[in-house]
């Protein structure tokens, strides 16, 4: 079963591509390689390409026999898409525009989309259930929500089943630390404070004057091969006839900025040089998945559920990474 992976070529993207050729899948990456890196395509083949192309991907769908598309290519940077907001409306919805009418004109109606925890805004209450108000705060959440409209009208007019997946805080890496996160220039929290722990240098920490125990943000960090895992089950929940929906994936529980810096430095057992600093705009002071609908309907269930855990394969991959970057961000 070919799978066409977009952005397969970028941090979850990757792992995705090795999970689903490890079951037997044969996933097809197409990235334009601007963020992605082409060293991370190692589980099936590669096509250059660009979502915002109609001939990359008429080219791409004309050489395949695609069962399915998972979607990750996108810009992903909050901070980036209000300064840039057209950059985030041309590449996340009008490439998801270009994606879905070249799936649609060959008849693929499998679609596993990447959303994010960015489309509920601040929450009216934690854990958030997928049934919480969308209210995005950024330009780039306002793409993720206005993609899964477009995906549910796509559903009612042309039959498209589609699962959009709403990730928390993607976090950690393959065990065997083949493939990871990095990105150019690191805004991350995880990956920053490996990067302070590595080679010294200072982590600020945005805001500690929030209504939370400590002060600082709290998240929901999940490992980047549950999130793989969901995206194979999104796939065979939708191929197996299941209704089509918004799913969140997160461990239902949160860890502070405080709790992660004491984590990181218990596992690379450094001592962090932090600093108080002031609060990021757009940042809301809790983020905590309700993960009932996945559990229930996808048969989902994060494996990593302890943040050290998750950690621990950050830190492997941190090490061993190439330290030359090839080809952008990861
Ligand atoms: N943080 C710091 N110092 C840093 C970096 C981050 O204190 O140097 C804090 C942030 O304020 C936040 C937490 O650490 O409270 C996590 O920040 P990240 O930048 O690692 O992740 P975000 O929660 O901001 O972003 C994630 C995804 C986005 C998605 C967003 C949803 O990476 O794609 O959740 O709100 F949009």
């Amino acid at each position: 079963m070919e799978v066409l992976v977009t952005g397969g070529a970028g941090y979850i993207g990757a792992h995705t591509c090795k999970r689903l050729f490890e079951r037997g899948y044969r996933p097809v990456v197409f990235d334009n390689l601007s963020t992605g890196r082409r060293d991370f395509v190692r589980w099936g083949e590669f096509v250059c390409g660009d979502t915002r192309n109609p001939e990359d991907l008429a080219a791409c769908f004309a050489r395949h026999r695609f069962a399915a598309v998972i979607h990750f290519a996108a810009a992903i940077e909050v901070g980036e898409s209000a300064a840039d907001p057209l950059k985030y409306y041309e590449n996340n919805v009008g490439g998801t525009v270009a994606l879905l009418q070249a799936a649609l004109r060959r008849g693929v109606n499998l679609f596993v989309f990447s959303s994010s925890a960015a489309v509920y805004g601040d929450p009216e209450r934690v854990p958030i259930p997928e049934g919480h108000p969308i209210r995005p705060k950024s330009p780039y959440g306002r793409t993720k929500a206005v993609v899964e409209e477009i995906l549910a009208d796509c559903g009612r007019a042309h039959g498209l089943r589609w699962a959009a997946l709403r990730y928390f805080n993607a976090a950690g890496a393959d065990p065997t630390a083949e493939i990871g996160e990095q990105h150019e220039p690191e805004s991350h929290l995880i990956p920053r404070l490996l990067e302070a722990a590595g080679g010294g240098g200072l982590v600020s920490i945005y805001g500690t004057d929030y209504p939370t125990a400590d002060g600082t943000c709290i998240r929901d960090y999940i490992h980047v091969n549950d999130l793989a895992e969901a995206h194979r089950l999104a796939l065979e929940h939708l191929a197996g006839g299941g209704e089509s929906a918004a799913f969140n994936l997160g461990l239902g529980r949160g860890w502070s900025v405080r709790e992660v810096i004491a984590t990181v430095e218990k596992v690379t057992g450094k001592t962090l040089d932090v600093r108080p600093g002031p609060r990021r705009p757009g940042d809301p002071a809790v983020l905590v998945a309700a993960t009932g609908r996945a559990e229930e309907r996808l048969g989902w269930r994060a494996e990593a559920r302890e943040l050290e855990a998750i950690v621990e394969t950050a830190w492997a991959w941190h090490q061993r990474r190439p330290r030359a970057f090839e080809g952008g961000e990861g």
